[in-house]
């Protein structure tokens, strides 16, 4: 949609149950932050909305491991999220919740506006019952045994060993986790969403949006449709939730992905009554264009079941475009909330007070845009150091500071006819820069927006660095007035454009520069900050990242998983071939020393019955080399040599790792050595 006449964004509303990672803010929260940022500066008209997601299954089972109710758990996540955001300067225009009466009537009134129109179809199936506990289960109330693997904790929905999705039904021995008696079967009726009726207009909307969405987004949806929509309940036999207006659906509540966008609407609502606007401009006029930010997760709800209830209703608009996210890894591995492998936004900004735009900028950076991407530490400091410190502080802190040192802090007059070509093209890369950053913005590419802002101040740096005003003051003060006046042109262009990335670097600006930053840089533009102008202080906008500091990031992750390795899913099944593959014999350490340069390693001699091995194991940070001489251990043999520091290794001992990370020999009961284990 080109020129709306408004704009209503959203973010997904995040579960009110567990804290924020660096993967939601990279998901559905920055890009928005840095669209709307962007949107507001060029003075459109847009409310960005968001809260707290406090329905559904997620929640209540929360509770249950928790021993306390869904109330306490939602307020105490609903203010840290809250908390948390605003202290990274990601700043909706309302974050709601959908425990407000407001978003009661609001989900109520939609469900209502379908059922008089017909839209639902209502059926009945059955569905397991705990009759101790007098209700239906959800999916993830019912446990038992994985029909594919046999694990017995497997869930109704999904067995988290091998990670096949199942139907409750489909598990051996189902067991109510609420009681713990087996569940019956019993008949219960449901209002569905015919989305096989809706399946042609949903493909050919979808099919109009090819090519101006991204096509992670719609190559998903078209093989969602492709493989054929099926009618969808939305409604639910639990205790937790919205209950369903209708007299005979006692004791149902409304689906979660049914309350849930609807909560979108409520925020909005609520953000009209509080500020005097007119919130049904910003869902049922169609010049408004809706966008939904999002993790790759969420898009079926976003693209088919919430557009489906929007247009079943028929007073809506449908989103004009879903730039959904893939997602962030962290350190070569899936960020886990279970496993607790994740960078918790909150614990950042309590750790590293200050620090908040090294994480925004370092999270842009690596937007998983179009395919998974991934936070490093070691990325995160070589991006603060040479990006934010050495280019972008550095071209700021120097500019100010040589004012200060030259011309008493004053921005020099200029005669503009003395500008020379370099200084005009400066001068012009800052208006492209604008127009480049903003086009890039508006199509959700925020990664070349980035980059684009960052090519600013390398060319603005270089600028400073090759005209040398240093060398010239004692000669030509003239060519210094006009080098630093362009200089400081530069960087009050590089403010603006900073805006929608690195919001507390700019409120420094504001400071240093003595000139308010509030708008984009526009075409016309000649002159960002006037001569005449008296800079503030010269402050340090980022400072480097230690070592020492990735360091202990990492130690901390790496603790975290070491803990969790129990809970490691189950690999792949492999065959009994596979398995007679492996050589293991019993054996014994005969002599063991450390491996110079190397923490972690130790040199071991080991006696595997038919010869003596030299085997490198990483242990050395478990075991001094005395207390393992004279153990009895288990190798691999046939494992293929391997050169470690220098050392060849030929086999590999086993070792069992407890959920501290502690290691332990297996063993051999003494049987001596060179004996197969089968
Ligand atoms: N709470 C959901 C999640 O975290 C997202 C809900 S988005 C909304 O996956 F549209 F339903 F609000
Ligand atoms: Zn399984």
């Amino acid at each position: 949609m080109n020129n709306p006449a408004r704009y209503t964004v959203t973010s997904a509303l995040p579960y009110a149950n567990g804290p924020l990672h660096i993967g939601h803010l990279a998901g559905a929260y920055l890009p928005a932050d840095i669209y709307v940022r962007y949107l507001r500066l060029m003075g459109k008209d847009v409310v960005w909305v968001c809260g707290s997601d406090e329905h559904g299954a997620a929640i209540t089972l929360k509770a249950k491991k928790e021993n306390t109710t869904p109330k306490a758990i939602i307020d105490k996540y609903h203010h840290l999220i809250k908390d948390t955001f605003k202290r990274l300067k990601i700043d909706f225009d309302i974050y709601h919740r959908t425990s407000e009466p407001i978003h009661y009537q609001t989900s109520q009134d939609i469900f209502l506006k379908l059922h008089e129109k017909g839209e639902f179809v209502v059926q009945e199936s059955e569905q397991y019952f705990d009759e101790e506990a007098q209700q239906f289960l959800a999916d993830r109330y019912i446990t038992g045994t994985c029909p594919k693997c046999a694990n017995p904790n497997a869930y109704g929905d999904q067995c988290e060993k091998c990670g096949s999705t199942l139907n409750p039904t489909d598990l051996i021995e189902p067991k109510s986790t609420i009681s713990g008696s087996v569940p019956v079967l019993k008949k219960t009726k449901h209002w569905y969403l015919p989305l096989d009726k809706y399946s042609p207009w949903l493909e050919k909307w979808i099919d109009e949006k090819e090519g101006e969405w991204k096509i992670n987004v719609s190559g998903q949806c078209k093989s969602w449709i492709k493989g054929g929509l099926q009618p969808r309940a939305m409604t639910r036999d639990l205790d937790w939730g919205i209950p369903v207006p209708l007299e005979e659906a006692k004791n149902k509540v409304l689906y979660v992905w049914l309350d849930a966008p609807i909560g979108y609407i409520s925020a909005t609502r609520q953000w009209a009554a509080d500020n005097g606007k007119n919130w049904e401009l910003y869902w049922k006029d169609k010049e408004t264009k809706l966008v939904h930010f999002i993790g790759k997760d969420n898009i079926v709800f976003h693209c088919i079941i919430f557009p489906a209830i929007l247009q079943a209703h028929g007073d809506y608009i449908l989103p004009d475009n879903v730039p959904a996210n893939e997602f962030m890894n962290l350190q070569g591995d899936k960020i886990s909330t279970s496993r607790n492998w994740a960078v918790w936004a909150h614990e950042y900004v309590d750790e590293l007070p200050g620090k908040e735009d090294e994480l925004r900028y370092t999270l842009i950076a690596n937007f998983p845009e179009t395919k998974d991407s991934e936070f490093t530490w070691n990325d995160y400091q070589s991006r603060v150091n040479n990006e934010l410190v050495a280019t972008l502080g550095n071209f700021v802190n120097r500019v100010v500071v040589l004012t200060h040192k030259y011309f008493q802090g004053i921005v020099p007059y200029v005669n503009t006819a003395t500008l020379t070509p370099w200084d005009h093209a400066i001068i012009d890369k800052v208006r492209a820069s604008g127009k480049l950053v903003g086009e890039s913005i508006e199509v959700f590419r925020f990664r070349d927006a980035l980059n684009e802002m960052m090519e600013l101040a390398r060319v603005g740096n270089k600028y400073l660095g090759d005209q040398e005003p240093w060398k010239l003051i004692k000669t030509d003060e003239e060519a210094v007035q006009r080098i630093m006046y362009v200089a400081l042109q530069c960087v009050a262009g590089l403010a603006r454009i900073m805006q929608p990335f690195l919001p507390f670097a700019v409120e420094k600006l504001e400071d240093m520069l003595n000139i308010p930053i509030r708008s984009w840089v526009n075409a016309d533009e000649e002159e960002w900050i006037a001569p005449g102008t008296q800079l503030g202080e010269a402050q340090i906008l980022f400072t480097k990242i230690e070592d020492s500091l990735v360091a202990e990031q990492i130690a901390k992750l790496e603790a975290s998983k070491a803990v969790t390795k129990s809970y490691d899913a189950v690999k792949e099944t492999i065959q009994f071939d596979d398995f007679t593959k492996l050589d293991i014999r019993t054996g014994r350490i005969l002599a063991a020393e450390k491996i110079e340069k190397a923490k972690k390693l130790l040199k071991l001699t080991v006696d595997v019955g038919f010869e003596t091995r030299t085997i490198v194991s990483g242990i050395a940070e478990h075991f001094t080399p005395e207390e393992v001489i004279g153990t009895s251990v288990s190798v691999v043999v046939n494992l293929a040599p391997r050169e470690l520091k220098g050392v060849l290794s030929q086999g590999m001992i086993l070792m069992a790792e407890d959920e501290k990370g502690k290691l332990y020999f297996v063993g051999n009961d003494g049987v001596g050595s060179g004996f197969a284990i089968r």
